[in-house]
């Protein structure tokens, strides 16, 4: 299926920049991306464009995602959705570090390239160089038609609509929708049980009102960024699922607010990064109430023991937080895609507190298609 960008939808739509307008549009991005894609029958999902059978779905052996920037933080989120829902072994790699290092091309992996334009030029060559040797490669990527949407052998349209800002927001959270959409699928294909495939597909069909659920919280946010804008510098940590959210929300922040921002998994604090800790280096801990909740509150004291504020994005108030983000609880496998929404609102607010120029970043370009 291919869904028509409308002209209207490049209109500022009464927002100040396009930006927060594509915060605000992901309620009805998510509900597009999941749109004809849901079979109930099969408890699974149809992904038209994937050319990609169910004999040659159950022979892949790994995955191998590949993307830069934003699109790469997508791929560490949908190698955690295919290993959780698939079994299937899979990372993520810049695709700027891959095309230089003559990786090993294996005929069992599948690859797949992400981005939003379509027109990434360092991964474009990373899916040159695999095709080059032989490799099936996907894409999943926003803009219809584009060069890596031509060069992969089939793929997944993100169906985000386009996005202006320099910065992703819906571009991001629909991706991981779409990563969530194959995960799917291929477990389906493999071991995951129906009643698994129900439970994510009821979880999936409640994000866009969750989301908008975040996005009506908007206003204590906006209190919460003007209160950490001032930080030296900011720690962003996470465990697993926490991880990539971490990993996104800190390039956010550094992106439109100029704010230097570092991201860690929680449990490499007490390697190093800890000895940045101090009153003017707040952390945001994200913290999905999974299995690791607990080792992520011991985190929160070491924290705490170095006088150090902490912003909690979590589904319950944390007592060791100075402030908390409370967001819907859903499936946990989705929890990656739900809290990074808050931590794209507090970029945005921390970057109109000091007075940032918010869709265009000095020294950015929405699409790098060169060298
Ligand atoms: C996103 O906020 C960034 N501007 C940037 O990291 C971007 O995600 C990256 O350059 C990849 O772009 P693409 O998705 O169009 O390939």
């Amino acid at each position: 299926t291919t869904v028509e960008w409308e002209a209207e939808s490049y209109d500022m739509g009464g927002h100040d920049t396009y930006m927060h307008k594509e915060i605000h549009e992901q309620v009805d991005a998510v509900d597009r991306v999941l749109r004809g894609r849901i079979d109930d029958r099969f408890s699974t999902v149809h992904l038209g464009g994937l050319n990609l059978d169910a004999r040659e779905a159950r022979g892949v052996r790994r995955v191998k995602i590949l993307g830069c920037g934003s699109a790469y933080h997508t791929g560490l989120i949908g190698a955690q959705l295919i290993e959780e829902l698939a079994r299937i072994p899979a990372d993520a790699e810049p695709a700027s570090e891959f095309r230089y290092r003559n990786p090993v091309v294996d005929p069992d992996t599948l690859y797949i390239a992400v981005s939003q334009s379509g027109e990434t030029y360092d991964t474009l060559a990373a899916v040159q160089e695999l095709k080059r040797k032989g490799a099936r490669v996907l894409g999943v990527v926003n803009v219809v038609g584009s060069a890596i949407a031509r060069e992969t052998d089939g793929g997944v349209y993100v169906h985000a609509g386009p996005e202006v800002c320099v910065v992703s927001t819906k571009c991001f959270t629909n991706t991981a929708v779409a990563f969530a959409l194959l995960a799917l699928h291929l477990g389906r294909i493999r071991d995951l049980s129906v009643a698994d495939g129900k439970r994510i597909i009821a979880g999936l069909r409640k994000l866009p009102e969750q989301i908008a659920e975040v996005l009506r919280g908007e206003e204590e946010i906006k209190k919460l960024a003007a209160e950490y804008a001032n930080a030296k510098s900011m720690m962003f940590v996470g465990r697993v699922r926490g991880y990539p959210v971490a990993r996104e929300a800190s390039l956010k922040l550094k992106e439109v607010s100029y704010v230097h921002a570092e991201a860690y998994p929680a449990s490499e604090l007490k390697h190093g990064p800890l000895a940045l800790i101090e009153p003017e280096v707040p952390t945001v801990a994200v913290l999905p109430d999974d299995d690791l909740l607990e080792k992520n509150r011991a985190t929160l004291e070491e924290i705490k023991a170095r006088s150090g504020r902490i912003l909690a994005v979590a589904h319950r108030e944390q007592e060791k937080a100075d402030h908390t983000i409370v967001v819907p609880r859903n499936e946990v496998e989705l929890d990656p895609i739900l809290m990074g929404i808050p931590l794209q609102l507090l970029a945005y607010h921390t970057a109109l507190a000091l007075g940032r120029d918010i869709d265009k970043p000095r020294n950015l370009a929405k699409s790098v298609t060169v060298e």
